[in-house]
């Protein structure tokens, strides 16, 4: 006799029919490739593209020809498409195509977190004028499904810290000068290869994508609106051999990481530069592109978010995610912005830092380097260790990424 079936058959119910959606897709680089070859993939989703726009007409494309067309009209004025997904280099086409389809009455997926960082304020009132739906969930630590978690699941639980990992080239860099003692610019050679570098390399490099980033998880996870340059963005130019020997011989991991902390009851301060990251740190593991996110809460205290930042797949799987939660109407409602509480920015944050310089530098004076706990010279490689505050470092964002010297904070 056959066993007994362990699992019920009783059909469980959906509340209301999932949407079919009707595609325009702008871009066919790594992100909308890897998005053609998911949706191949991924059967039990109502989606079919209907047109991709590109720029080039003569590019071999590994999809049927009849699919490309070359002026934005075709998607934009089409009513056949209902979602349109950007996924384009060029932030200022790119928030062009956004504010056309979202007054066209389409719903937009975007991957592209500088439009997001120059046009936050813009976004969240376009969605609230037209009553279109915009979703990016691909904007942010790639894989990681972290947006909808902290408008969703931190809901109410207070968040104090969201600190990560946000930028998977400068990691992957990093991560090979570290373990192998490759040279920066054979390792970022081999990052735009595989497609996680943005077009312009110095976006990733000094801190600017990171910071991006960290300005839309700051309106999600603390209602904050932030201009992309009220944040510090120190980047990874200036690391040499002496810094990873002494992280090595101290026992840190050298990254990039992008913070967002309060301060005090009513002050955030947010930041992206380099870190000696110490093994107790949750950050410590994540290596090459992979991003990671830690939330801490009042009540859940500290989580960890882990899974590859960069890369076709990867970014096409959060824009999947996206797709189907427009088959199910979702929306992001900006909760934290209406929920009352108002955090200023603040500058006034103090960071124990190790300052790389050369000898008798006046960079220390300039920085405003105090609490002096240690001091190293031998031949032209000098260190300090101290601390400086947020407000020091910030008119010297531009001289610190030119790379001559290096600053990391400790831990
Ligand atoms: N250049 C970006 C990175 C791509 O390296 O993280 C993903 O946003």
């Amino acid at each position: 006799m056959a066993p007994e079936p362990v699992v019920s058959t009783v059909a469980i119910r959906t509340p209301y029919a999932a949407r079919h959606l009707r595609i325009g897709l702008f871009g066919f680089g790594c992100v909308g490739q890897g998005l053609h070859g998911v949706l191949n993939r991924s059967a039990g989703l109502q989606v079919q593209v209907q047109q991709v726009v590109v720029k080039h007409r003569d590019k071999p494309r590994n999809a049927p020809a009849e699919l490309f067309d070359y002026a934005p009209e075709a998607i934009l004025a089409n009513p056949a498409v209902d979602t349109v997904v950007e996924l384009i280099d060029h932030a200022e086409e790119a928030w062009q195509i956004v504010q056309a389809a979202l007054q066209a009455g389409k719903a937009a997926v975007t991957a592209n977190k500088k439009m997001l960082a120059e046009h936050l304020r813009e976004v969240v009132q376009l969605q609230e004028q037209t009553g279109s739906t915009l979703l990016y969930e691909a904007s942010c630590a790639g894989s990681i499904p972290i947006i909808r978690n902290l408008e969703e699941y931190y809901d109410n639980d207070l968040i104090d810290l969201l600190q990560g990992i946000l930028n998977g080239t400068c990691n992957y860099i990093l991560s090979r000068m570290y373990d192998e003692g490759a040279e920066f610019g054979d390792v970022l050679a081999d990052a735009q290869r595989l497609g996680f570098a943005e077009s312009d390399p110095t976006l990733d490099v000094d801190g600017f994508d990171a910071k991006y980033k960290l300005v839309i998880l700051t309106l999600h996870a603390f209602g904050v609106f932030l201009r992309p340059e009220q944040v510090l963005n120190v980047g990874i130019r200036g690391a040499t051999a002496h810094d990873f020997q002494f992280a090595r011989e101290k026992g840190f991991r050298l990254q990039l990481v992008a913070t967002s902390q309060k301060v005090g009851d009513t002050g955030l301060a947010t930041y992206v530069l380099p870190h000696l990251v110490p093994a107790s740190n949750l950050l410590y593991n994540v290596s090459r592109e992979y991003n990671g996110v830690i939330v801490r809460t009042a009540f859940a205290e500290q989580q960890f978010f882990q899974g590859k930042g960069a890369g076709g797949f990867p970014t096409a799987s959060a824009v999947l995610a996206d797709l189907s939660a427009l088959t199910h109407h979702y929306r992001y409602e900006y909760k934290k912005v209406y929920q009352g509480t108002r955090l200023q920015p603040t500058h006034q944050v103090e960071l124990p830092v190790y300052v790389r310089h050369t000898p008798d530098s006046p960079l220390l004076a300039r920085l405003n380097l105090r609490d002096i706990q240690a001091r190293h010279v031998s031949g032209g490689y000098a260190y300090t260790i101290g601390t400086v505050t947020l407000a020091d470092l910030l008119p010297l964002q531009d001289e610190l990424n030119t790379g001559e010297s290096f600053v990391a904070v400790l831990g």
